[in-house]
């Protein structure tokens, strides 16, 4: 609900359990006054005797404890003001300052266009509120989306260009907002390849926590995600926030407590190496973000996240659907086959009750290793007698779906592609390319590029019948150069990069709607809100080994929502660790997730095929609780000696939980684990352990974890019996 209250010029937004309230001050600045537990807009939250202090007076031109105590909604560059702005606006003349003050605001039922961008795709109520910039010819519109069923607020700015002469942009950032006191802690999901989004949390203090990428991507280093958290918040109580951009590329997310010990909060596309003209008549639209208050916890505001992902920027045919298990050759293989050797896999991967088979790289061109081919996206026919079709019709006829591997953003200067247009590759003539994986990414920002590719992945898709893809995307972006591009519009480049991968993915997405797709970037590099918005689910880590991906997915579940992680078991030693897990632990582990296998089937034992095959049936028991259920994080592999979590069916009648020892300790004889969220008055029956139970025994002494060898897992079926 978004209420408007003229007398005072204030705004109150109402979503599921959060209100978020900012008026119109004296000065015309839009200022913030609370974000977090329900309340109400009360008169006197927007009168000078509570304001005041914080909120200029417009003929007082003495910038001291005014403008720089100020609590922003969009924030100005000087004008007093010395915390970080959000937007940058440069005019014709060179001159910087802007001072963004009302003009007017819309409400109205769904939510605004961002053409070109992932994006809210039905739903909610939104307030677009304008503000006008003193300084400059420049626009801003600020857009603020609420629904009923979600405590995730919806934000982006739209910056105009009202005037007839160009304005440059050095910033724009999607949303700013700001807290009264900075008693925050700062979570941000940070890592490498093979262990992507560890959660990290350090105490906020004076000055600026700054969570970036400028590697063209979302990246593996740092999700474009952050959290505030309180100092006594758990999994399952006290306040917290969450700030999660839907963006894939370079990204910049700040938390700076002020002189005053207030907290700004901003965020959007990454600035540094950033700038944007902006024409007479021109918008530039940023990105959304999505923003998260829970009371609850870590947990609740986990929950939340991955509700409105699955309500609002999933494929809704595809979110709630049935995933494709898979068998993929990737380690199976690695470049190393040919039709004889995918058919033994793919007649065994039948036998084992998988539903696709998935060919990964090295299917085209002349590849055979990583050097080469890259662009060259037809079929070879030495490695594959009879092509493509001859692998989807032996996949057909032992009742298999075909899926394959693509990297459409890159080329290899050992192709044909390079050789007939070396112009193509995102480089600038004579300078030494920097190579990644010895491949270069494609100028995305060049419109004909991402035709060419479109034609050339459309023709392959259409050449047989192809049910899924895999569109990995295995390096990050270096010149950030693009030689079609005059000099004064280069800081677009990686803006521009992004824009012409959604195209291109909105475009095959588009045409293909039958087509699973699966996002990959040399593992969960682009694991990302904007990624989801056309891949359903994305591959989240290279690193498979099962204790590994119990942090790995423990962090990519603060956000996004386990149905959005493929997880595969794989074969031991595991090829990144180098560890021996079980069998059974590495199938329990891949659960929590789109599971599917990622070895050689034809080198399985019997029992490690009796394995897959019940692994299988198990999965399929369970699987619509891992894609419409509630994740309860139970016990954190990062802290303790056991991996817990549960999943509960949206009407607590069945769950799911998943666990793992990590280490055989000597007595530990007492470890519990309680069974927050099933329902408190209901009985379940836990199958495995043959306990009945009511729930709220379950959740107040819990049930003992069991005393298993280095890395066993552990999984159980609850139901409600009454
Ligand atoms: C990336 C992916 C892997 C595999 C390889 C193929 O690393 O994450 O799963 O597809 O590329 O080159």
């Amino acid at each position: 609900m978004i209420e408007y209250d003229g007398a005072h010029r204030a705004f109150i937004l109402t979503g599921k359990r959060f209100s978020y309230i900012m008026f119109v001050n004296r000065a015309g600045f839009l200022q913030t006054v609370h974000y977090g537990m329900p309340a109400d807009g009360d008169g006197y939250l927007f009168s000078d005797r509570y304001a005041g202090n914080k909120s200029p007076d417009p003929n007082d031109f003495n910038v001291d404890a005014q403008q720089d105590g100020m609590p922003c909604e969009y924030a100005c560059f000087g004008h007093g003001d010395y915390r970080a702005p959000s937007a940058v606006i440069i005019g014709g003349d060179g001159f910087r300052a802007s001072r963004f003050v009302y003009k007017s605001h819309k409400i109205y039922k769904g939510s605004p266009s961002v053409d070109g961008m992932p994006h809210i795709r039905r739903g909610g109520e939104t307030l677009a509120i304008t503000l006008a910039d003193e300084l400059s010819t420049a626009e801003i519109k600020l857009n603020y989306t609420v629904f009923d069923d979600s405590d995730v607020l919806v934000r982006n700015a739209e910056i105009r260009n009202a005037g007839k002469t160009a304005v440059d942009l050095a910033r724009a950032y999607s949303f700013c907002t700001e807290f009264a006191d900075a008693d925050f802690s700062i979570m941000r999901l940070a890592g490498r390849w093979a262990a992507e989004r560890t959660p990290i949390t350090t105490e906020i203090d004076y000055g600026t926590v700054r969570i970036e990428s400028a590697r063209g991507a979302s990246s593996h280093q740092m999700n474009p995600f952050a959290a505030l958290i309180r100092r006594h918040t758990t999994e399952t109580a006290g306040e917290c926030y969450g700030f999660n951009l839907l963006y894939s590329g370079s990204f910049a997310i700040l938390a700076e407590k002020s002189q005053y010990g207030m907290l700004r909060v901003q965020g959007g596309i990454n600035d540094f190496d950033f700038g944007w003209k902006l024409n007479g008549g021109e918008t530039f639209v940023t990105p959304q973000a999505a923003l998260c208050y829970s009371r609850c916890g870590l947990g609740e505001m986990s929950r939340e996240y991955a509700d409105f992902f699955r309500n609002y920027i999933i494929d809704p045919k595809k979110v709630n659907a049935h995933r494709p298990i898979v068998l993929n050759n990737w380690e199976a293989t690695y470049f190393d086959f040919d039709t004889n050797k995918l058919f033994g896999i793919i007649d065994e991967a039948a036998n084992l009750g998988v539903d696709t088979f998935v060919l990964d790289d090295g299917w085209f061109g002349r590849r055979d290793d990583d050097k080469s081919s890259l662009g060259d996206w037809f079929v070879n026919t030495e490695k594959l007698r009879g092509g493509l079709k001859a692998v989807s019709e032996k996949c057909k006829s032992v009742g298999l779906k075909f899926g394959l591997w693509l990297e459409p953003e890159m080329i290899s200067e050992d192709s044909e592609l390079f050789r007939a247009h070396p112009d193509y590759a995102m480089t600038k003539s004579g300078v030494t390319p920097c190579r990644s994986r010895n491949q270069l990414v494609l100028d995305f920002t060049r419109k004909e590029v991402v035709d060419h590719i479109f034609n050339v992945v459309k023709s392959v898709l259409e050449s047989c019948r192809i049910d899924y893809v895999k569109w990995d995307f295995n390096r990050c972006l270096t010149e950030f150069y693009s030689a079609s591009l005059p000099c004064d519009r280069q800081g677009e480049v990686a803006h521009r990069y992004m824009l012409g991968v959604y195209d291109l993915a909105d475009r095959l997405t588009g045409a293909f709607p039958h087509i699973f797709f699966e996002g990959c970037a040399g593992g969960g590099g682009r694991f990302d809100g904007g990624m989801l918005y056309y891949f359903p689910q994305i591959w989240t880590s290279d690193d498979t080994d099962a204790y590994e991906r119990t942090k790995i997915q423990w962090g990519t579940s603060m956000c996004y929502p386990v149905s959005a992680m493929s997880c595969h078991v794989s074969a031991c030693p595991n090829h990144q660790t180098q560890r021996m897990t079980p069998f059974a632990t590495r199938g329990v582990i891949a659960s929590l997730g789109a599971t599917g296998y990622e070895l050689d089937p034809t080198a399985l034992t019997d029992e490690e095929k009796a394995a897959v095959r019940a692994q299988v049936s198990d999965y399929l028991d369970i699987e619509d609780i891992v894609l419409g259920g509630d994740l309860y994080r139970l016990c954190d592999p990062f802290t303790d000696n056991y991996f817990c979590e549960m999943l509960v069916s949206k009407d607590k009648s069945r769950a799911y939980i998943v666990g793992e020892r990590h280490r055989g300790v000597p007595c530990d004889l007492d470890n519990v684990v309680k069974l927050v969220g099933l329902d408190r008055n209901g009985t379940y029956k836990i199958h495995e352990l043959g306990i009945t139970a009511s729930g709220k025994t379950l959740e107040a002494i819990g049930v003992l974890l069991p005393r298993l060898p280095d890395y066993g897992g552990f999984r159980w079926v609850l139901e409600k019996i009454n």
